[in-house]
């Protein structure tokens, strides 16, 4: 059984498809607790599964190392195997990522390298991509840089918003993701930062 530490910035439905997946008794993954950056929507989905949440807010911090250095104590009290960042929209310090490093992974919804950083769908379309997609990697200390563990494309539609390709990239995110959960619970997959 693999144990994780989600973190959440938004709504949170790769988090409700990964606690969804866990509703199977052979799905060999455990959710041990939620962590986010503010009072997050997402933060519903765990209160209904009972899993216990965190929020650890930056503008209470002097600085981001401070805030970094709170956030992964309250990961650390649950001793997950894994750390899993599921629409986690901060960056994360050097000293945060070396600690958990290569324990730490991250969805993007683009096929990196194209594409990195907060904007990734907006960025797709003004580029006139017509193909774009998800990337499930570890978590270095660049942006949206780290060794990638799966990656699948989705056509870019003709004219359609960044809302609507977004959440069509999301249909396949969530799926990829409980995938590579159980594929790295499995050691069918390693992780090396
Ligand atoms: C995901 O597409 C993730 O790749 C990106 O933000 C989105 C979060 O969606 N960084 P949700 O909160 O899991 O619905």
């Amino acid at each position: 059984m693999l144990s994780a530490v989600v973190l959440i910035s938004g709504g949170g439905s790769n988090l409700r498809a990964i606690l969804d997946a866990t509703k199977n008794p052979m799905y060999p993954v455990k959710v041990l607790a939620v962590g986010a950056d503010k009072p997050a929507d997402g933060l519903a989905h765990a209160e209904l599964f009972g899993i216990s949440t965190f929020v650890v807010e930056p503008d209470r911090f002097d600085s981001r190392e401070a805030w970094a250095r709170v956030l992964l104590s309250n990961i650390q009290h649950f001793e997950p195997d894994l750390v899993v960042l599921a629409g986690f929209m901060k960056i994360l310090p050097a000293d945060f990522v070396k600690a958990l490093s290569p324990r730490l992974i991250n969805t993007h919804p683009s096929l990196l390298p194209n594409f990195p950083g907060a904007h990734a769908v907006r960025d797709a379309i003004a580029a006139g991509a017509t193909s774009t997609g998800v990337t499930i990697h570890v978590v270095d200390e660049g942006v949206d840089t780290g060794p990638h563990l799966a990656q699948s494309e989705v056509a870019v539609l003709p004219g359609e918003t960044e809302h609507q390709l977004h959440e069509r990239i999301k249909v396949v995110e969530r799926d990829l993701l409980v995938s590579v959960l159980q594929q790295i619970a499995e050691q069918k997959i390693t992780l090396n930062a």
